[in-house]
């Protein structure tokens, strides 16, 4: 974009789930739309950023004047995101719902039902979060934290652990919130500070998650 406060910045987001094959017709995936990321595509776009949304499978048509890059898998996710940060990133913000675990092979044909009891060895997924964090000269990177007990906790530790700038917190416990619905209610921490937005649409509080983003990435220079 050419105004408005994020005018000339470029901002890479991620959004929805992953899914990890375990045969041709059968994957391993978790209950994300995608709506919190792509309403965050557009309060970027609507900020003036440049804004590039790595998409993991999501029924959500994509927003005009957003560059939408589709992925299936986690791996997908590391390697797409990468590139494009690689290309220019001011702020990543991760909001996908990205499976930790990957079935250690995908069977080249559909598993047969032959036996009583199956076993399906899981082996751990890239983490793109943590691996944009820990870049040399890192953008303003922020991540998501989908918790059901011990919001805060678990929050704090994944601002420290991944060396992040923020995170935003949301208690996926709240029926109607989260995961798959309209309305969400966060609260951001950050070293010094916190802010909670909602119950409210997802595109109000991607709103404020983007003002509050810019105020820090001013503030930082
Ligand atoms: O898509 P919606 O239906 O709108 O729902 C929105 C949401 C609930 C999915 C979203 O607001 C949210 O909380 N996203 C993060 C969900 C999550 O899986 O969080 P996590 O605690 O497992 O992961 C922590 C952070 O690391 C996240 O920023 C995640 O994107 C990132 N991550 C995790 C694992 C991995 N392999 N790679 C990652 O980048």
């Amino acid at each position: 974009g050419d105004t408005g406060p994020l005018a000339g910045r470029r901002v890479v987001i991620t959004a929805g789930p992953t899914r990890e094959p375990i045969d041709p017709v059968r994957y391993i995936s978790n209950h994300s739309s995608g709506k919190m990321g792509y309403a965050l595509a557009e309060a970027a776009r609507d900020a003036g950023a440049d804004v590039v949304l790595v998409s993991g499978p999501v029924n959500l048509t994509a927003p005009a004047g957003v560059e939408v890059r589709t992925v299936e898998t986690a791996e997908d996710m590391l390697r797409v995101s990468s590139s494009a940060v690689d290309e220019g990133c001011d702020v990543f913000i991760a909001s996908a719902a990205v499976a930790d675990y990957r079935p250690e092979t995908c069977a080249g044909d559909k598993i047969k039902k032959t036996s009583q009891e199956m076993a399906l060895p899981l082996v751990r997924n890239p983490d793109t979060l943590a691996t944009i964090a820990a870049r040399d000269n890192p953008p303003f990177t922020v991540g998501f934290a989908a918790e059901t007990a011990d919001v805060e906790k678990y929050a704090l530790d994944k601002l420290q652990r991944k060396k992040l700038r923020m995170i935003v917190a949301n208690d996926v416990s709240v029926p109607g919130l989260g995961f798959n619905s309209e309305n969400n209610a966060v609260t951001v921490f950050w070293p010094e500070g916190r802010e909670s937005f909602g119950p409210d649409s997802k595109r109000q509080i991607a709103g404020h998650l983007m003002a509050l983003i810019r105020n820090h990435l001013e503030a930082a220079g």
